[in-house]
């Protein structure tokens, strides 16, 4: 389980790190409050802050980082079972990890859906208005389009279900990277068996693991890019991970040529 904490080495602000968050940069916009941005209601009266945001969110300006090669190394060695992320960045799919092994639980960019006749909108021109600081408009209806990322209150994307066969067959979860406040994905992490351990690495306790810890759990507190490049040196994997990385960083600055 993933969420915006392993996107911030990217470059991507998580939601709620206090100072760094960008639900605080909201503070100075035309929204009631932060959350705002991801409802329906709001977004319908007021789409442009919205917007504002998922400008920045262009999928050429961010790139995979260490943490997402890491969980790479571990769908490569077979030992994935699944990757269940809060992130609408994309930086999993971009690090290769399968669709099949990807549960994208709050959607992605990767589509649009206009909010009034419900027809899918291509992503080109979608981004070529949002680039360009207009409110993306359907082509046939003028509905403004939004993109299928899951908004507060909508319904999880049917892969989300998987969850009911994955977790009763895990052998350790780890989570990363997540204040585990947002439901139903936090309840996740109470889903394996009580036998299995949870490691979580994050900056801060949360979440069940704080109020209902476990024998088994194993809290890695603090930078997560240290917390995973220690537990990739007791894997003996650092030199496989940092030749995986070299190899594909290389070719993704070279596909930008
Ligand atoms: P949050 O921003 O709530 O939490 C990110 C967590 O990662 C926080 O506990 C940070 O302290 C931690 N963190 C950030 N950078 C870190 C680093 N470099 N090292 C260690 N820890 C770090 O993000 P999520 O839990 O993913 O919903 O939020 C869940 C959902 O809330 C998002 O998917 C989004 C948001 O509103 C929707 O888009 C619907
Ligand atoms: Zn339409």
């Amino acid at each position: 389980m993933v969420g915006a904490g392993i996107s911030t080495p990217s470059g991507i602000p998580s939601c709620r790190s206090p100072g760094t968050g960008f639900y605080s940069s909201f503070q100075h916009c035309d929204v009631p409050y932060p959350e705002a941005i991801f409802e329906l209601t709001f977004f319908l009266h007021n789409p442009r802050p919205f917007f504002t945001w998922a400008k920045k969110m262009y999928p050429e300006n961010y790139r995979p980082n260490v943490i997402h090669y890491f969980l790479r190394l571990l769908q490569d060695k077979g030992l994935l079972l699944r990757l269940y992320t809060q992130n609408i960045d994309g930086l999993e799919r971009a690090a290769g990890i399968p669709d099949s092994r990807l549960v994208e639980a709050h959607g992605s960019f990767a589509s649009a859906t206009c909010t009034v006749c419900g027809r899918a909108s291509p992503m080109e021109g979608f981004w070529a208005e949002v680039m360009g600081d207009r409110v993306p408009r359907c082509t046939v209806c003028t509905g403004v389009v939004k993109p299928d990322i899951v908004f507060f209150g909508e319904a999880l994307p049917q892969r989300f279900l998987l969850h009911v066969v994955d977790f009763p067959i895990a052998d350790l979860l780890l989570i990363l990277g997540t204040s585990l406040q947002v439901e139903p994905f936090a309840s996740l992490s109470e889903a394996p068996r009580s036998s299995v351990p949870r490691v979580f690495m994050n900056q801060e306790a949360a979440g069940s693991l704080a109020w209902r810890p476990r024998s088994r759990d194993v809290l890695q507190l603090g930078e997560l890019v240290d917390g995973v490049d220690k537990l990739v040196e007791l894997l003996g994997w650092t030199e496989e991970l940092k030749d995986l990385v070299q190899r594909e960083t290389g070719q993704l600055s070279g596909r930008d040529r």
